[in-house]
């Protein structure tokens, strides 16, 4: 009984180890996940910010070109030809896909406070102990 025991425990160990074995590796400099073009990442995209700012980010192919397409514009990232960008989205989408359970749903207007920042050209906002 004690050896089937002990049997069980080093086959499941054995059994997770292999599981892990499989996971995919972060690279220990960036901590993006090595996968096909991972390096077209990390060669154009950690410049200007921390690529924690990749990781925790997520979106499917459409959000993350939008998100490129907002650096190009606001700031100064540069242009990629087709088949970079290509392999840059592909790569973003597939293992920064968006999860339905990061983020929960934005909140109806009509539940918000009023939004203090007005222009001066909207409502002015009344301030407390002016
Ligand atoms: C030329 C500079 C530059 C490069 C290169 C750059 N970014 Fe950015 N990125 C920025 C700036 C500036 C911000 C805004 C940072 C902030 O809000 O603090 C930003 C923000 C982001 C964000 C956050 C967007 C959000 O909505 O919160 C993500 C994700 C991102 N970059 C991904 C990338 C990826 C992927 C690449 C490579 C394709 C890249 N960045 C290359 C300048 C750059």
């Amino acid at each position: 009984m004690r050896a089937r025991l002990r049997f069980l425990i080093a086959l499941t160990v054995i059994v997770a180890a292999g599981t892990d074995a499989e996971e995919v590796q972060l690279d220990a400099y960036t901590g993006l996940k090595i996968s096909a073009n991972w390096e077209l990442v990390r060669n154009n995209c950690i410049a200007c910010h921390s690529p924690k700012l990749i990781t925790q980010q997520r979106g499917n192919e459409a959000q993350w070109l939008h998100m490129i397409r907002w650096m190009q514009a606001k700031q100064n990232l540069w242009q990629f030809d087709a088949e970079t960008e290509g392999k840059i989205i592909a790569y973003l989408a597939s293992n920064y896909p968006p999860q339905a359970d990061r983020r929960r749903a934005a909140i109806p207007a009509d539940l918000m406070p009023p939004n203090p920042y007005t222009r001066p050209s909207q409502e002015p906002v009344d301030i407390p102990g002016r």
